[in-house]
C-alpha cells in the first residue's frame, strides 16, 4: 500500500486528506455524496489533474447509489434505467464544472457514464457494485501507469541529477506515487542520486506545503526555492532538468499546467536543459487542435491578496489569479507517458507514438 494516501475509499464514502491544512496537519474530509466531493475539488480539498478524476469517479458511485434508491427510479415496477441515466448525467455535469482545465476530471465522469450505459437492462444492484468496481478499478490502474511513467522518466535522468519541479505532481495529485515526482522517486529507489528543487508556487503553494512535504516523507532530498529564485538556478546551471505535470495536452503537445510553467520552459529552453512533462494517456485531449483552446481556470483574486486568510496586500487592491498557463509543445523536450517517451512532442510525433503503441489518439 501507498504511504502517502490522498484518497481512501472505505465502501460507502470517499475519504479526502484535506490539502488545504498540510502541512501542518493530516486530516481527511469525509464526503458522502457527489455533491461534497464536487465541494471538496471546487475547494482544492483534493487537486492535482489525476487525483481530481478518480475522485469525479467515486462521486459517480456515491450519486448512482442515491438515484438508484429515489422514488422516482421505478416506472411501475421496472427500474427506470433513462431516468437513472439522466440523473447521473447531471451529476456528471455538476462534476465537471467544478474546475475547467484539467481533462482527467471529464475522463474520469465519462468513463463511469459510459459503463452506466453500457449497464443498461441489468438488475440494479449488480449495476452499482460494477459501477463502483470500475470506480477502485481508475484508481488502482492511476498508480500503476504513474509507476510505469517512473520507470521510463528515471531513464532520462543522469546521476548525480538535480530536478527543477513547479507545483504538485505527487502521490497527493494522484491516487498515489505521482507522475513527476514519480519520475523522481522511481529514479531516486534506482539509487541514482537526486535533488530536488521545488518551487514554492504561489498562490496555493503547492510546492512548498505539498511537494516539499512529500518528498521530506520519502527521504529524496528536496531545497525550496521561491518562484522568483528558479531563473537564478537555472541560469547558474545547477540544474540538469526541469520536470512537471500536465492538465491537459492538447492534440499538438501544447500542455496546460500550473500557472508559472511556462516561465519555467522559456528559461529552460534559453539555457539549453531539457524540460519534461511527465502525464499518463488520459491527460492528452485529442479533440482540442492546440493549447488556445485550452479553458484556463480563473481563481477568485483573495488567494493572491491574503494566504491563510492574512492579508499580505493593501484592502481593496485588485488581482488576477489565472490558475493555469500553456506551454507550446516547442518548449517540451519529452514528454513521459506510461507507455514510453515522447521526444520532441508535436502533432506528428504523439499521433504516431500512440498508433504505433496501439492506442487510439
Ligand atoms: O491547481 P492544482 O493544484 O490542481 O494544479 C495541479 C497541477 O498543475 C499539476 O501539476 C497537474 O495537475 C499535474 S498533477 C500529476
Amino acid at each position: 500500500m501507498e504511504k502517502i494516501r490522498p484518497l481512501i475509499w472505505n465502501g460507502e464514502s470517499l475519504l479526502l486528506l484535506d490539502q488545504r491544512a498540510l502541512p501542518q496537519e493530516e486530516i481527511y474530509v469525509h464526503c458522502r455524496s457527489a455533491a461534497e466531493v464536487g465541494e471538496s475539488i471546487r475547494g482544492m480539498v483534493v487537486r492535482g489533474a489525476p487525483a481530481i478524476g478518480v475522485a469525479a469517479a467515486f462521486a459517480m458511485v456515491l450519486a448512482a447509489r442515491v438515484i438508484a434508491f429515489s422514488p422516482d427510479i421505478n416506472d411501475g415496477n421496472t427500474f427506470n434505467w433513462p431516468f437513472f441515466l439522466s440523473k447521473l448525467v447531471e451529476t456528471g455535469v455538476m462534476l465537471k464544472n467544478t474546475r475547467p482545465t484539467a481533462v482527467n476530471l471529464s475522463w474520469g465522469v465519462e468513463r463511469m457514464l459510459k459503463r452506466a450505459e453500457e449497464l443498461t437492462g441489468t438488475a440494479p444492484l449488480e449495476a452499482l457494485s460494477q459501477l463502483e468496481e470500475l470506480a477502485c478499478h481508475i484508481y488502482e490502474d492511476d498508480i500503476a501507469i504513474n509507476k510505469r511513467i517512473g520507470e521510463y522518466g528515471s531513464t532520462l535522468l543522469p546521476t548525480p541529477c538535480s530536478i527543477l519541479t513547479h507545483c504538485n505532481a505527487g502521490a497527493l495529485a494522484t491516487a498515489g506515487y505521482g507522475t513527476a515526482l514519480g519520475v523522481v522517486r522511481s529514479a531516486f529507489k534506482a539509487g541514482k542520486e537526486i535533488q530536488v528543487f521545488a518551487d514554492e508556487t504561489r498562490p496555493f503553494l503547492q510546492g512548498s506545503r505539498l511537494t516539499a512535504w512529500e518528498l521530506q516523507q520519502e527521504g529524496i532530498p528536496v531545497s525550496l526555492i521561491v518562484d522568483g529564485a528558479a531563473g537564478y538556478l537555472l541560469r547558474s546551471r545547477r540544474i540538469n532538468c526541469v520536470i512537471v505535470g500536465a492538465d491537459r495536452i492538447a492534440a499538438n503537445g501544447d500542455v496546460a499546467n500550473k500557472i508559472g510553467t511556462y516561465m519555467l520552459a522559456v528559461l529552460a529552453e534559453k539555457h539549453n536543459i531539457p524540460f519534461y512533462v511527465a502525464a499518463p494517456r488520459s491527460t492528452f485531449d485529442f479533440s482540442l487542435s492546440s493549447g488556445e483552446e485550452i479553458e484556463v481556470e480563473e481563481r477568485g483574486g483573495e488567494e493572491v491578496t491574503h494566504l491563510k486568510g492574512v492579508a499580505v496586500a493593501p484592502p481593496g487592491i485588485g488581482a488576477i489569479n489565472p490558475s493555469f498557463d500553456i506551454t507550446p509543445a516547442s518548449l517540451v523536450t519529452a514528454i513521459v507517458t506510461e507507455y514510453g517517451i515522447i521526444h520532441h512532442p508535436d502533432r506528428a510525433a504523439i499521433e504516431h507514438f500512440f498508433a504505433s503503441k496501439g492506442g487510439n489518439s
